[in-house]
Parts: structure tokens; C-alpha cells; sequence
């Protein structure tokens, strides 16, 4: 089988190409990503030697360059993770995420439609989507898979309109497809722009940690690798035409998250109880800011089995321990025009 994993060098693809290349030495996996700032070959060292494995450096806004690959390589199957992923980057240029999140998704939607269309036998165009597109609850409630879209940020139209694509061609054109919307990812090879990492980063360089509002808004976290094996599973097992949410079972509060991230960098760092703390800063509310996600992931659960295998504080300190263990990842990926970046969102 060959299989194309759209955006393998980012977070949450290198640990999907990472597993499938391990556990799947009879499938050949080709890594389409076009290296942006989010992108990063280092991610992927130990398993760039592989036979079973190859590298394509490519943008899947570039319509005749997508087509001329599905054309060559005559992919069997897509997992496709390439997106613009950041909220406040899609507030401040919302237009990248439509190019890449709507039209990107477009390119790889047409090129697999037209090379398959006359015999969709054992094909599969498997959509990586997030919790984000039904947007925001209250203090109560889950996302369940029949919750209507409801998108409020950039980044989250964008995605729920690659979405209504994908969905749209298994009606229109009979293409098999599932959807997973998962909800916030967190673990290592994660950007230091995420809420996460870079306050990771923050606590090690002790500089302040920008905590938006009033900290009370809440999310919903799954350690990276049990997303990969969802993924896994849902590509593998997953009804044709089915969409099912992977959550974590984990709503945290950000001020309260970021106080436990505070309390267990002290004891990694051997600091002073109490003196992470001292860094949080209260900052300018992010427009549009989601109160909060939560997902029903029971039919994930039920149907397929699968549940988280690793508790919040476990994959935590395993997080922390990755980033003090790598500070030369963590260097390379923040300079040059993370810096810049920095400054423009928080300055
Ligand atoms: P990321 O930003 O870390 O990685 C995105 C990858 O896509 C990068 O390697 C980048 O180089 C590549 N890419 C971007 N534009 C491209 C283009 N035009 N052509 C080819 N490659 C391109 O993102 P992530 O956090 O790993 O998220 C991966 C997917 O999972 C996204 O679709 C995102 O919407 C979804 N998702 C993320 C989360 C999360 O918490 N991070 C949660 C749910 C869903
Ligand atoms: O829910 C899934 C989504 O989770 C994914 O689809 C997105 O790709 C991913 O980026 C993530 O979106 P969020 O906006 O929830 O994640 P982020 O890490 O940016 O922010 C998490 C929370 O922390 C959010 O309430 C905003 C807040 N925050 C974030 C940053 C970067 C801060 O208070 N300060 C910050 O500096």
C-alpha cells in the first residue's frame, strides 16, 4: 500500500509517520510536507533511514505539482495533517489558512478524486480535522459527532470548510473518507508557540508567561502519541463516510494548567517551589477566544476501543523531561523569525 501523510514534519505528523512506518514495515509511507516554520526534518531522524519511508518537500497549494504527484506515485491512501495549526497567526493573516486549509485540501481532494474515481476499491482520504469547528461550549456540555459547526476563528472556519469538502465529495463523488476531530494535542516536537511549549520555554529562559484574560478558559488535552494511535486505529478500522471525536478525557482550566506546568518545572529545574509562578502575567485577551472545548468521545470508545493510555500528569512530565532533554530542538526552532514572531504577538 502507499500511503501519503500530508504534513509529517510537523507536531502531530511525525509522531503518526513515526508509528506507521515502525508498526507497518509492508506499507511504503511518503511524507508530503513543505517545511514551514511549523515543519521540521529533525523530527524524524531515527526514522529517516527506513526503506519503507521517503521524503517529499512540497506545497499542496500548488495545484499542477499536486496533481503530477498523485499522477506518479498513485498513492492508495491519504492521512492528511497539513494545515496552517495556530489561532492568533490566523487572526492576524487569515488568508494563508484559507490557501493552505481550504485550497491545499482542495488540490489533494481533486487529484485523488480523479485518479481513483472510476474504482474507489480499498481507497481511503482520511481528514484530520479539530474540535475547534463546533466552537465554543459553556460551563456544561460536550462536542459530541452531531454538534453543528460553529466556527469563530480564522483557523477554525478554515478547517470546518476543508470539512464540508471532504464530506461533500464521499456524497458527490462516492469517495471513501473518514474525519477525526480531535481535541488539543500537547507532547513533544510540539512549537513553541502553542500554549504548552512555549511556556515551557518561558519557565527555562524565565520570561513571563502570557496568560490571555483571565486564564479561565478551558481546554480539553490528549498526549500526542495516544492521538496517533486513535489515528491508527480509526485509519484501519473507521466506517467509511464516519466521523468520530478523540478527546482526552482532561478539561483543564488554563490558569490552573499552567500552575501545575509552574509546580513540576520547579522540581525538574530544582528551583524554588513557588518561583515559576511568579513569571505569570495576565495579557490582552485573544479575539474571538473560544471559553471552552470538551469532547464525547465515547464513540471512538465504544466502537473502536480506543481510549487514552497515558494520564495528564504522566504525559506532562514526560513532556518536560523531552523539552529540558532537547534544549538544542528547542533553540534551533526559536530563532530567526520566531523571534520576530514573538515580539509582534506579545510585545
Ligand atoms: P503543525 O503546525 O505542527 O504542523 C503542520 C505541518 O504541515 C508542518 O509540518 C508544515 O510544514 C506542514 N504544512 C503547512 N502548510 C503546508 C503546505 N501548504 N503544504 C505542505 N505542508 C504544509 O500542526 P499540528 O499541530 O501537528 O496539526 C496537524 C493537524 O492536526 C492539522 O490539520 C491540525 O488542524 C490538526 N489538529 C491539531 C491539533 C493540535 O492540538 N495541535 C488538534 C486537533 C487537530
Ligand atoms: O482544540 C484543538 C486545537 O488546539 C487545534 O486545532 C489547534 O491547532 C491548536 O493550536 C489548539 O488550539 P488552541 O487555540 O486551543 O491552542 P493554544 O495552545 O494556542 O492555546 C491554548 C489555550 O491557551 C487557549 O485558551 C489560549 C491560551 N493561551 C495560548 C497562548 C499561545 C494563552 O493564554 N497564552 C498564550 O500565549
Amino acid at each position: 500500500m502507499k500511503l501519503l501523510i500530508t504534513g509529517g514534519a510537523g507536531f502531530i505528523g511525525s509522531h503518526v509517520v513515526r508509528l506507521f512506518v515502525e508498526k507497518y514495515p509492508e506499507y511504503h509511507i511518503f511524507n508530503l510536507d513543505a517545511l514551514t516554520y511549523a515543519g521540521n526534518l529533525e523530527n524524524l531522524v531515527d526514522i529517516e533511514q527506513a526503506p519503507n519511508y521517503t521524503f517529499i518537500k512540497g506545497d499542496i497549494t500548488d495545484e499542477d505539482f499536486i496533481n503530477g504527484l498523485f499522477h506518479s506515485y498513485k498513492f492508495d491512501k491519504v492521512i492528511h495533517l497539513a494545515a496552517e495549526s495556530h489561532v492568533d497567526r490566523s487572526i492576524e493573516d487569515p488568508l494563508a489558512f484559507v490557501k493552505t486549509n481550504v485550497m491545499g485540501t482542495m488540490n489533494l481532494l481533486n487529484a485523488f478524486k480523479n485518479l481513483w474515481k472510476a474504482d474507489f476499491n480499498d481507497k481511503l482520504f482520511y481528514h484530520i480535522s479539530t474540535d475547534e469547528v463546533y466552537g465554543s461550549l459553556g460551563q456544561t456540555g460536550l462536542f459530541t459527532e452531531t454538534t453543528s459547526y460553529d466556527p469563530n476563528s480564522p483557523y477554525s472556519a478554515s478547517k470546518a470548510s476543508s470539512d464540508h469538502f471532504v464530506r461533500a465529495y464521499g456524497e458527490t463523488y462516492g469517495m471513501p473518507y473518514v474525519i477525526t476531530n480531535c481535541s488539543n494535542n500537547y507532547g513533544q516536537h510540539q512549537f513553541p508557540e502553542k500554549l504548552i511549549p512555549l511556556f515551557i520555554n518561558n519557565i527555562i529562559h524565565n520570561r513571563p508567561l502570557p496568560v490571555y484574560g483571565d486564564g479561565n478558559y478551558t481546554r480539553d488535552w490528549l498526549y500526542v502519541k495516544d492521538h496517533a494511535i486513535a489515528i491508527d486505529l480509526v485509519f484501519h478500522e473507521g466506517k467509511n463516510t464516519e466521523t468520530y471525536n478523540i478527546g482526552g478525557f482532561n478539561e483543564w482550566k488554563n490558569i490552573d494548567l499552567v500552575r501545575l506546568l509552574c509546580e513540576q518545572m520547579d522540581i525538574e529545574l530544582g528551583r524554588v517551589k513557588g518561583s515559576s509562578e511568579q513569571l505569570i502575567t495576565y495579557v490582552k485577551d485573544r479575539p474571538g477566544h473560544d471559553l471552552r472545548y470538551a469532547i464525547d468521545a465515547s464513540k471512538i470508545k465504544n466502537e473502536l476501543g480506543w481510549e487514552p493510555t497515558v494520564t495528564f500528569e504522566q504525559g506532562l512530565a514526560k513532556t518536560i523531561k523531552w523539552y529540558l532533554n532537547n534544549e538544542g530542538w528547542l533553540s534551533n526552532v526559536t530563532t530567526g523569525q520566531y523571534q520576530s514572531y514573538y515580539a509582534k504577538q506579545y510585545n
